[in-house]
């Protein structure tokens, strides 16, 4: 059960899991105390002497005292010699901020966060601090939020001029952690193009580290995401504090061990090139972080994020209900289709048992290849003489849902939109334009353009009668610059981009609330927790070697539940890495997310079509399982060839246990795998060999996982408790 309680200066946020809490010092500077599992209660004396505060409870901010003190949204300049939370320029051209609290509400409800998606729920305790710099006038809302169900806490600020002068923000973090020692190693996930979020874990040394994006997306390059953990820490034991930002756009997660040994760790909007103009009455919304705290190990951090999205994130109308087990036309046809063609593979698809065909790029204007056409969502004829709507009736005839590709924030140079308004696009006057994928981005903070957006998607699912629609964006921000801005707003552009794009989203969603919307950014570019708020599933990486996904999948899962995580069986030689893998092996790895098939199933062998009807009977049978139990990483490939991972159902009746290696051993003994997650006094029964098992020595000794040989070859097994 959450609860705020207020008693001898303190904020103590806190449910069954996790305690977090804030001190208002005398004379209204707010401190943090304290966040981890949760305490009884709080004796304030010890962070005042660490602090190194008089014993009798004064305090003042001479003598630099609060570049020791622990901060809850610390600014730069007035004796913290800390990074800050906050820079804003006031109108004499300074830029300290001093932050005293003035009022503290406990909310009867979480308030929504005008303009940008987050968390709600209504099992939570939910806090708003209001603090005031007497200097310009600024205040900034802290809220807080504290669920009965997550060990979590999240939390945004809202920065409102209540001054007679313009302000301008320059950074405004959405969250600042001090943490009272240094003694932790950073995690956090990085890529690039077909090699998402690999798993990155050091020391922390003093001085500022971390991750960070420019690219006008979350990015392939870096997530918006760090923990910390104990150096003895593993995947099962210790302490663990992870941080997420609930955005997609441009970010900044660091950490630095500070002078005193302490650590101060921060995550929000990257405030490198922001400015955002504050006129007097005017508010700035910060995103939302969220903040999971596990005694249990890096794996305790991941499911208390994947809890946190699966309950108080994901879009209601898609938890807990089966996804469609589609097939996605890219990788069978790429632009050159008509369609018969398509029509083909949909049948060969409804006879596989899938449920859902998806046409993907190549649909629209005259686009043969990448060069042209973005932005002209008219049917091409020439491919599709009987329009969307005659191909999705014949898809439908299959028994089979059907789904369309779009990539609705951009503009091709070679396109009607492009002729008609040349202006619609980011663009810096009198510089040369810079493609990319020979695109531009359309400025999706405009009005015109939203609406634009808006209606091109709203009738290309009218008149197909999509029930599935994959958001493509392919490409990194250049030429940031803005027609319809003045040049003091122009360091405004990406957040504007951003809060543009999930307004679209917003009413996109209400529109078509029965429609499933699949993220994708070159495979996984913008996978992250402000998408997912509208987008249930994101295509994880446009890598579908099973090898290579297996990393890409264990390293997403550090934040992401399998139900988020779109996962394909793709065809041999695979297109992007040209290795061959066993079917099996492949379809083992898809389990781990949304499940479907990237392929031409017309190319494949009569024995292969027969397998791929029991491999659908199979993801369909434990999908459930597998989006939404308990997720476990057992064996990291970063660690050595072999990944292995389970589900187990959360009553722990049910597990499914997949184990990939990437090449066999020879004259060595087959991998015992432990277990985890199951119920040590439960006995289980390995469905594939008949054996039965306690839950105790499937953990403490392990399951002997006999893995063939070659390269890539896996197991999938499930267990089930046995009554006995
Ligand atoms: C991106 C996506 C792919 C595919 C292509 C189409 O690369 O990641 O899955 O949709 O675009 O052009």
């Amino acid at each position: 059960m959450a609860e705020i309680i207020r008693e001898d200066g303190l904020f103590h946020l806190r449910n069954d899991a996790i305690s977090y809490v804030m001190r208002e010092m005398p004379g209204g500077v707010l401190a943090h105390l304290y966040a981890g599992p949760r305490l009884a209660r709080v004796n304030a004396a010890n962070l005042l002497a660490h602090a190194g505060m008089p014993a009798d409870g004064t305090f003042s901010v001479q003598e630099m005292a609060l570049d020791k003190l622990p901060r809850e949204y610390p600014s730069f300049g007035l004796g913290d010699m800390r990074e800050g939370a906050l820079t804003v320029r006031a109108a004499d051209g300074t830029t300290a901020v001093d932050l005293r609290l003035e009022t503290a509400e406990i909310l009867e409800t979480k308030p929504a966060l005008e303009g940008l998606p987050a968390t709600f729920g209504d099992d939570c305790a939910a806090l708003r601090l209001t603090l005031k710099d007497a200097h310009t006038g600024l205040k900034v809302e802290l809220n807080y939020a504290i669920y009965d169900d997550c060990p979590a806490v999240v939390r945004s600020a809202r920065l409102v001029n209540g001054g007679e002068a313009p302000l301008t923000v320059t950074r405004a973090f959405s969250l600042c952690l001090d943490l009272p020692d240094d003694d932790w190693q950073l995690i956090t996930l990085s890529g690039g193009w077909a090699r998402e979020r690999s798993v990155y874990r050091r020391a922390l040394v003093p001085g500022e580290q971390g991750v960070s994006s420019r690219n006008g997306a979350s990015s392939l390059q870096a997530s918006p995401f760090l923990a910390l953990a104990r150096p003895q820490g593993t995947e099962s034991a210790g302490e663990v504090v992870g941080a997420a930002l609930i955005y997609s756009g441009n970010f900044t997660a660091t950490v630095a061990a500070t002078q005193y040994g302490a650590a101060r760790a921060q995550i929000g909007i990257n405030d490198r090139d922001f400015a955002w103009q504050l006129l007097p009455g005017e508010a700035l919304q910060t995103p939302e972080a969220a903040l999971v705290f596990s005694d249990a190990g890096i794996g305790g951090m991941s499911r208390g994020f994947h809890r946190l999205w699966q309950n108080h994130l994901l879009p209601r109308r898609w938890m807990n209900r089966p996804r469609p087990i589609l097939l996605n036309s890219w990788e069978a046809a790429y632009f050159d289709f008509d369609e018969e063609k398509l029509v083909s593979i949909a049948a060969a698809a409804a006879e596989m048992g899938a449920e859902l065909f998806v046409m993907d790029d190549g649909w629209f204007g005259r686009r043969d290849d990448d060069t042209t056409s973005l932005g002209d969502w008219d049917v091409d004829a020439r491919k599709l003489p009987g329009g969307l709507g005659r191909l999705g009736d014949r898809v439908r005839a299959l028994g089979l849902q059907f789904g369309i590709w779009m990539e609705p924030e951009m503009i091709s140079p070679e396109s009607e939109l492009y002729r008609a308004h040349p202006d619609w696009c980011l663009r810096i006057p009198g510089r040369e334009d810079i493609t990319g994928r020979h695109q531009l981005i359309l400025d999706m903070g405009r009005a015109d353009v939203q609406d634009f957006v808006v209606e091109s998607v709203s009738r290309t699912l009218r008149d197909s009668g999509a029930s599935y629609l994959k958001w493509d964006m392919n490409r990194n921000f250049s030429n940031i610059g803005s027609a319809v801005l003045p040049p003091e707003r122009q360091g405004e552009v990406p957040h504007r981009y951003m809060l543009g794009l999930y307004a679209v989203m917003e009413r996109l969603v209400r529109a078509f609330p029965d429609v499933l919307f699949e993220g994708c950014s070159s495979g996984g570019g913008r996978f992250d927790a402000g998408l997912l708020y509208y987008v249930p599933q994101y295509w994880c990486s446009d890598d579908t070697d099973a090898l290579r996904r297996c990393r890409i999948q264990y390293g997403t899962s550090m934040l992401f539940p399998p139900s988020t995580i779109g996962a394909h069986v793709s065809a041999v030689p695979n297109h992007q890495t040209g290795v061959v893998t066993p079917l099996e092996t492949r379809f083992a790895v898809a389990l781990g997310g949304t499940f479907g098939y990237e392929l031409d199933p017309r190319a494949l062998s009569p024995e292969e079509r027969e397998a791929l009807r029991g491999q659908v009977a199979f993801a369909s049978e434990t999908q459930m399982l597998r989006l939404y139990g308990d997720f476990y990483r057992l064996v990291s490939p970063f660690e050595g060839d072999m990944t292995a991972w389970m589900s187990v159902s959360a009553d722990r009746a049910e597990a499914l246990l997949t184990v990939v290696r990437d090449l066999s051993h020879p004259n060595s003994m087959p991998p015992m795998v432990r277990l985890q997650g199951l119920d040590a006094a439960k006995r289980y029964r390995v469905r594939e060999t008949g054996e039965v098992y306690g839950g105790d020595e499937l953990m403490r000794i392990g399951l002997c996982c006999p893995l063939g040989n070659g390269i890539a070859a896996s197991l999938v097994y499930r267990l089930a408790a046995v009554e006995e």
